[in-house]
């Protein structure tokens, strides 16, 4: 009879391999501002079902090979045109890939360029799915000081200074555009500035637009990616904001010799063809007109935040007021520490995301907070937030 005894792996992973962490999606609130969720109501299922029987009435017999390993030609084209009519991006299906979402692209960029100890720089708080694939790989994150347009041209240039003898940074990483979870947007003037700085010391710049199109306001700054003259600059898209994060696909634009690096990482015979082409009919038809009606919710959505932020936080607290995305950044008084009460508020069902949590080096960011507005309707998102200041009161913080 062969043991029984379990098997264990222990001895056999790799170096790199991080520590074991639970499957299990994290605990929500029904005052969910912890995670960027859509709007669960306006999801457009009939369309998108209506996109999918059409597209495989028309192809469904091409899922029958491995598809294209940049993914469906088709999307990419549409991709192509759309970032060209939004973001001012000349670029063309060759230098797209798709991906598993735009986390996949973050992931294979950080496999495609970081060795051990080198040195990414980024805002100084930043969109925690990136900090952790940086950590996987064993960068060194240096936090860049921000300010309400982002990172502040002259302190990113001052951090490279520090370690360019010693370990040239390897990129600038920058979320330019309703940044997660500051919500700033940097000005065009400080964009070019960026790209002056990426020239003079020859450190590329990836640029993660995926709130781009999340704008409530008529205006909007250009992509870097547009401004670029020299192909120094990667950019990353994805249509988790704007259809749904469970469709899981997003985009990598670049110069042809990093998307051929970027192929020869890729594995698993491209991208699933079922979503993109759903998404490629869904797009061509509605995505413009949804992009708009989703705006108009999250404005009302946003609103709603701020006003209850106004009247159950007043003069005690300091919070973000941006024109799109679908975060407010909160800040009260440094020597407030929000993540203490991470779970006790999430037993009054409502769920925020300590500020920490976007910190590079986990060592500030513990009096601020970052509040999610997009899954809640208004009237959800003004009564979580007046239970969230009583969870506050009781706790003698507000
Ligand atoms: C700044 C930023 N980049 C990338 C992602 C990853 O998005 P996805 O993989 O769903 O495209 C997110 C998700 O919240 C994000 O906030």
């Amino acid at each position: 009879m062969p043991s029984s005894k379990k098997f264990s792996f222990d001895s056999l992973y790799a170096k790199s391999t991080p520590k074991g962490k639970s499957g299990n999606p994290p605990i929500r609130g029904k005052y969910d501002f912890a995670v960027a969720y859509p709007d669960p109501n306006s999801l457009p299922i009939k369309e998108l079902i209506e996109s999918l029987t059409s597209g495989l009435e028309e192809e469904g017999r091409n899922l029958a090979i491995y598809p294209h390993p940049q993914g469906y030609e088709p999307l990419r084209e549409f991709i192509a045109t759309k970032v060209f009519n939004d973001r001012n991006i000349k670029t063309n299906h060759e230098n797209i890939i798709l991906g598993n979402g735009s986390g996949e692209h973050l992931y294979m960029i950080a496999e495609a360029l970081l060795n051990p100890g080198d040195i990414v720089l980024t805002e100084e708080f930043v969109y925690s799915g990136t900090l952790a694939i940086l950590r996987r790989f064993q960068a060194k994150i240096i936090p860049v000081k921000c300010d309400e347009q982002g990172m502040i041209p002259e302190e990113l240039e001052k951090s490279i200074n520090k370690f360019h003898q010693k370990n040239k940074p390897k990129f600038i990483y920058t979320i330019p555009t309703f940044q997660n979870p500051l919500g700033t947007v940097t000005s065009r003037k400080r964009r070019i500035k960026f790209l002056e700085i990426s020239k003079k010391f020859n450190i590329p710049i990836l640029e993660d637009d995926c709130y781009a199109d999340l704008n409530f306001s008529k205006t909007s700054e250009p992509a870097i990616y547009s401004l670029d003259t020299t192909e120094s600059v990667i950019y990353i898209g994805s249509f988790s904001k704007i259809i749904a994060p469970g469709m899981r696909l997003g985009y990598i634009i670049a110069q042809s010799d990093f998307i051929n690096r970027i192929n020869a990482i890729k594995s698993g015979g491209g991208v699933n063809e079922f979503a993109a082409i759903a998404i490629h009919r869904y797009s061509i038809k509605y995505l413009k007109e949804h992009i708009e009606s989703t705006n108009k919710i999250l404005t009302r959505k946003r609103d709603a935040m701020l006003a209850a932020l106004g009247e159950n936080f007043g003069s005690k607290a300091e919070w973000s007021k941006p024109n799109g995305g679908l975060y407010i950044w909160l800040k009260m008084n440094t020597k407030i520490d929000l993540s203490s009460l991470r779970e006790e508020s999430l037993k009054s069902e409502v769920g925020f995301q300590p500020g920490d949590l976007f910190s590079p080096n986990s060592d500030s960011g513990k009096n601020c907070a970052r509040l999610c507005f997009g899954y809640n309707t208004p009237e959800e998102i003004y009564e979580g937030i007046k239970k969230l200041a009583i969870i506050l009161e009781k706790n003698q913080i507000l």
